[in-house]
């Protein structure tokens, strides 16, 4: 059990994002636009507010965009403070002013586990949150907000979890896992498997692409052997940290989108278009008008 605060989110996203194809031929697909803003953004902000100040990226070949981002431009802003575009000048400033930014590299596509190694000497010896970009989770609370906070009260790693229906479990990490009788959005957690074959799941309960970890992870990562796929997964090396730490899920209040997928990436613009504070009224009003 620890008492260290949450500073550092690790972002993997050094992949080749093939399932969104051909629009990430060139572009990362972290970089997307969902409504306005890229997918990684998503992410960023919802670390930021659960406290963390600094975000490292795992990154790749032809993905400097990513960091570009993050970073200020000082000609873009020259332009519009001359043009006395002072709103848009604010959000163009305010997005290289969400966290201190570090970006390290992972060089060849060895698996999510791998990835997380890649920030093993920028983390060092303190837990940290891990968000996978492709999961977008809209929520009044933001889950790693949610995270934390259960952190705060339990002082060991935590993973986001929520049941998925039927075989559709054999895509994620699954829980082998109990509810809290103190707390039941708390889930003690058993055993766990990557990508169980359809049947053969121990439960419904998946691991979502948010994670809080104990810095003991690094260790597990170095110790295990490729698993499902062929790949280095993470999720071996939390089963790995069970034998020696207790690990929790969390069942998080709101909604994941998958947008590394099409159609989930489709299904979240439509969902945050209608949310969002100003093209939001408007865009409700044209799909109401539409007859599909
Ligand atoms: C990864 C993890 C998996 C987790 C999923 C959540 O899988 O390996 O345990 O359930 O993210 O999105 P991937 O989607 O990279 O195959």
């Amino acid at each position: 059990m620890t008492s260290q605060k949450i500073r550092k989110a690790v972002f993997p996203a050094a992949g080749m994002g093939t399932r969104f194809l051909p629009a990430t031929k060139a572009t990362p697909k972290e970089m997307l636009c969902l409504v306005d803003k890229p997918l990684i953004q998503y992410g960023v902000e919802e670390a930021v507010a659960a406290g963390c100040t600094e975000i490292i990226l795992i990154s790749s070949r032809g993905k400097t965009t990513m960091e570009d981002h993050f970073d200020a431009n000082p000609e873009l802003e020259a332009s519009l403070a001359a043009k006395n575009k002072t709103a848009l000048l604010e959000i163009a400033r305010s997005v290289s002013k969400l966290a201190k930014v570090v970006v390290t590299r992972q060089p060849e596509p060895l698996g999510l586990g791998h990835a997380v190694l890649m920030a093993k000497e920028i983390v060092g010896n303190e837990p940290f949150a891990v968000l996978l970009p492709d999961d977008i989770v809209d929520a009044e609370v933001p889950c790693m907000k949610q995270m934390v906070d259960a952190f705060e009260e339990v002082g060991c790693s935590i993973l986001g979890s929520e049941v998925v229906e039927g075989d559709a479990i054999s895509a994620y990490g699954c829980l082998d896992c109990t509810a809290d009788p103190l707390n039941p959005r708390l889930l003690n957690v058993k055993n766990m498997v990557e990508k169980p074959k359809p049947g053969t799941q121990p439960s419904q309960n998946a691991i979502i692409g948010r994670y809080i970890l104990t810095p003991r992870i690094f260790e597990m990562i170095e110790a295990i052997t490729p698993g499902a796929g062929g790949e280095l997964q993470l999720t071996d090396a939390i089963k790995a940290l069970l034998l020696h730490e207790k690990v929790y899920g969390y069942s998080y209040v709101g909604k994941r989108h998958d947008a590394g997928d099409k159609q989930g990436f489709l299904r979240a613009t439509v969902e945050l278009g209608l949310k969002h504070p100003i093209l939001g009224q408007s865009f409700r009003s044209w799909l109401k008008s539409q007859s599909f």
